[in-house]
């Protein structure tokens, strides 16, 4: 039996991270808060589920299938031949750090203010760190976009250099040559996770003081 190599949950999640991120890029540059804030929450949402997913999702999908020490990782860029279904030793991290690296842009979104209009749910909590979340949320960013450009050239390398089927079996769960595995869990699962998810950041939006009017 040939399963996915990458179940429905992080292939969903995975292919939303290019969408709503380039949305959020132009929402931020066009200075509509209103609609990045939205779709910011649901950035949060999608990556702390697909964190969630990886202590308790499909074997390819958990970070204790893929993260694995230093000297594996030497060994790899020294060119070192990796056997195994899912992500090798490098993306395998590079994974983690995508992800962290995404989660708090959205994290420090809620604590920034456009000094006009908008202000985020969390400001009044962020108090004289205001200024700060806003250039962390600047300075994160940056930070994101070389990740971002760095994963794509990686993807390329191996999709046509290397000539491995890596976008394939992120479309469409797995490819001739590339499958997982295990029986994948169900996708049940991951989506009461991001209801769950869902609930606890309303909670957080909605009962956050309101920070003060100064006008
Ligand atoms: C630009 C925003 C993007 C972000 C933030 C992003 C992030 C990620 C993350 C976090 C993973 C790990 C998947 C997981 O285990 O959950 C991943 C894997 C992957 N991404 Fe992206 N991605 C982006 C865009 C793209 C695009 C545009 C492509 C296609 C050209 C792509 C192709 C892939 C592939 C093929 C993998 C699987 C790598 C492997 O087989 O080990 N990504 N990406
Ligand atoms: C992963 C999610 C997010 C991404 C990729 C993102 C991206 C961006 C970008 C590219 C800008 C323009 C930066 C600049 O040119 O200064 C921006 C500004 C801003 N974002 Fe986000 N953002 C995210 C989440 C959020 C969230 C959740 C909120 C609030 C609920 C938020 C609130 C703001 C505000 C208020 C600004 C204007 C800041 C200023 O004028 O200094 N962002 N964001």
């Amino acid at each position: 039996m040939h399963w996915p190599l990458w179940d429905r949950a992080v292939r969903t999640i995975h292919w939303y991270l290019p969408l709503a991120i380039a949305f959020m890029w132009w929402s931020g540059e066009k200075g509509l808060y209103q609609w990045h804030s939205w779709v910011g929450y649901s950035l949060i949402v999608a990556v702390a589920t697909r964190i969630f997913w990886g202590f308790i999702g499909s074997q390819t999908a958990r970070f204790s299938t893929f993260l694995v020490g230093p000297s594996a990782v030497v060994a790899y860029l020294k060119g070192g031949q990796f056997l195994g279904a899912g992500h090798n030793p490098l993306g395998g991290w590079a994974t983690v750090v995508l992800l962290l690296v995404v989660l708090l842009q959205g994290l420090s979104g809620l604590f920034v203010s456009d000094d006009v209009m908008f202000e985020g749910p969390l400001t009044f909590w962020g108090g004289d760190w205001s200024g700060l979340f806003a250039q962390w949320h600047e300075f994160n960013w940056m930070v994101l976009q070389v990740l971002m450009l760095i994963h794509l050239l990686a993807v390329g390398y191996h999709q046509w250099y290397r000539k491995e089927s890596l976008i394939g079996a992120m479309l469409w769960g797995k490819t001739e040559r590339r499958f997982g595995p295990s029986k994948p869990k169900n996708t049940s699962l991951a989506l009461a996770v991001a209801l769950i998810i869902v609930g606890l950041l309303f909670l957080l939006v909605t009962l956050a003081p309101q920070a003060p009017s100064y006008y």
